[in-house]
């Protein structure tokens, strides 16, 4: 499983993702859907180590 309990990411003064928290189970296919400029890069950024909290 993967579990985010409340994330930031901030890119200069914007929030990019805000008080994030999701719970991705193991073994699942999961879809990250919603409108651009959202978060998804960002939060895949995130999961795989490219980029750090804060
Ligand atoms: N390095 C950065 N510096 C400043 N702002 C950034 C940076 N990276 C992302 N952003 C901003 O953060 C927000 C989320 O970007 P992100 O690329 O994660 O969205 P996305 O959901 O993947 O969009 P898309 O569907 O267009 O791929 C956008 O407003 C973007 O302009
Ligand atoms: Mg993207």
């Amino acid at each position: 499983m993967i579990r985010l309990e409340n994330v930031t990411v901030r890119r200069g003064a914007t929030e990019v993702l805000r008080d994030l928290s999701i719970q991705i189970p193991a073994g699942r296919i999961t879809a990250v859907v919603r409108r651009s400029g959202a978060g998804k890069t960002t939060l895949i950024h995130l999961l795989n180590g490219l980029i750090a909290p804060f």
